[in-house]
């Protein structure tokens, strides 16, 4: 889908997370000289990018179940793995251009829909711990996204023991994407490893009062499946930095949200 007038502009927006606590997050945008807005946010990522794909494929790594979703709109589980809403809906949300980013693959998504941007975004696609455990989860046919990715993971092997070197690594490979191989493109860099950290370790800031454990159930190795309907939950969500075992609470989302959006609009933009 190309953007009928010059001056419009596609945001992909990628999440690779690394454990849960070093996820990385890579914007990048078809660009021209004289861009001055953005029309479209497509998604490719993992579980902190699925916002429902995973729904209509044939895997067990799935949230589309309560207490999934208790603090979405309408408190709808819609196997998105947060009890709310993930940074890309903020962001699209942020943009005007929607609520939230529907699922690539949810029947009901238009045409029209599509214009203006569509989560690929697949739990248990890519680094994120559900990996391992996760089977029929989506395979992106899209080579630009290939592409990111793999070198993405390999900027991430090279730096498992050192997360620093890795950091400053993938600053420099979105920096280089963008200079020399997308060349017309805007690659952005945004960490969120240094914000979790100031979660953990300064949760008073934030009002978080449990930073180890998930919401969910014994909060330690409840997730998709074993996080069900059956499953209690904490009495204060918004005192939890993670929603289950793995995932970030929304709470925790809305704060990366808040400086990823600054981070990735600003530099798409050129400010
Ligand atoms: C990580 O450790 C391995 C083995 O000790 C070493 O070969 C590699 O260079 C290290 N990588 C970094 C980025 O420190
Ligand atoms: C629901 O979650 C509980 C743990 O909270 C688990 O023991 C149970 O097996 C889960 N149910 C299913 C169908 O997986």
């Amino acid at each position: 889908m190309e953007p009928k007038a010059t001056t419009q502009m596609r945001i992909i927006f990628s999440i690779v997370s690394f454990f849960h606590l070093l996820p990385s997050l890579m914007a990048a945008a078809s660009s021209s000289n004289n861009i001055n807005y953005i029309t479209a946010v497509f998604g490719f990522g993992d579980s902190t990018i699925d916002t429902g794909n995973n729904n209509y494929l044939a895997t067990d790594t799935r949230a589309d179940h309560p207490p999934y979703g208790v603090d979405f709109p309408f408190h709808i589980p819609t196997g998105r793995f947060s009890n709310g809403k993930l940074p890309i809906d903020f962001l699209v949300s942020s943009l005007a251009l929607k609520e939230s980013l529907p699922p690539y693959l949810d029947p009901r998504l238009t045409d029209e829909d599509l214009l203006t941007g569509a989560s690929f975004g697949s739990a248990g696609s890519g680094l994120d711990p559900l990996t391992a455990q996760s089977s029929n989860v989506l395979k992106y046919q899209l080579s630009y996204q290939d592409y990111l990715l793999q070198n993405l993971e390999a900027a991430i092997q090279q730096q498992n023991n050192d997360s620093i070197a890795y950091n400053v690594k993938l600053q420099l490979l979105a920096s280089r994407l963008e200079t020399q191989v997308l060349q017309g493109s805007k690659v952005a860099y945004y960490n969120v490893y240094n914000p979790m950290e100031d979660f953990i370790y300064n949760p008073n800031k934030y009002g978080f009062k449990q930073t180890l454990k998930g919401c969910c159930g014994t909060g330690l190795v409840e997730v998709g499946i074993t996080c069900n309907v059956t499953t209690p939950i904490c009495s204060d969500r918004s005192e939890y930095v993670f929603w289950d075992a793995v995932h970030p609470s929304l709470k925790t989302y809305r704060y990366l949200a808040e400086v990823a959006i600054l981070t990735v609009i600003s530099h798409v933009l050129g400010h």
